[in-house]
């Protein structure tokens, strides 16, 4: 189970998280987000260092709309793509925007317990393990 594989391995933040950033900043001018106008992008590294993007894309029927990171998380495994170590999210908003409750979901049990790489247009960053927003998360070990 991949959350599980990567508990306690990867302590050191990993380099190259802002050219990673950049790649999630271009991701997000992609953004199709005509309703809330709230731009997202994504960038997820794979351990053997290959980037897949995504940016958020919005429906009019609302709640079928989707984050940027797990356009990304989805790409990627569709892409046949596993082992990742990182991911950045670039967004523009008054304080960091950090993944979404769903998205820290679907991070934790597709990708493991990554490094999260939080940016915004003016140079605010933030970086930090996916575990230190979901503590005491649910997955398959519970089942
Ligand atoms: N959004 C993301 O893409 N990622 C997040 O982690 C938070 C929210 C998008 C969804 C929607 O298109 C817009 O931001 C406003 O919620």
């Amino acid at each position: 189970m991949r959350a599980a594989a990567h508990a306690g391995t990867r302590r050191r933040r990993p380099a190259g998280l802002s050219d990673l950033a950049e790649r999630a900043r271009q991701a997000r001018g992609r953004a199709v987000a005509p309703f809330s106008r709230f731009q997202v992008g994504a960038a997820l590294r794979t351990r053997a260092g290959e980037v897949v993007t995504g940016c958020n894309i919005e429906s009019a029927s609302y709640g079928l709309t989707m984050c940027a990171e797990r356009v990304a998380v989805f790409k990627a495994l569709s892409e046949g793509l596993t082992e990742f170590d990182a991911v950045a999210v670039v967004a523009d908003s008054p304080r960091l925007t950090a993944p979404c409750g769903a998205c820290r979901q679907v991070l934790w049990e597709l990708c493991g317990d990554v490094w999260l790489h939080i940016v915004d247009l003016r140079g605010g960053t933030k970086t930090l393990r996916l575990s230190k927003l979901l503590p005491l998360p649910f997955d398959a070990r519970n089942l």
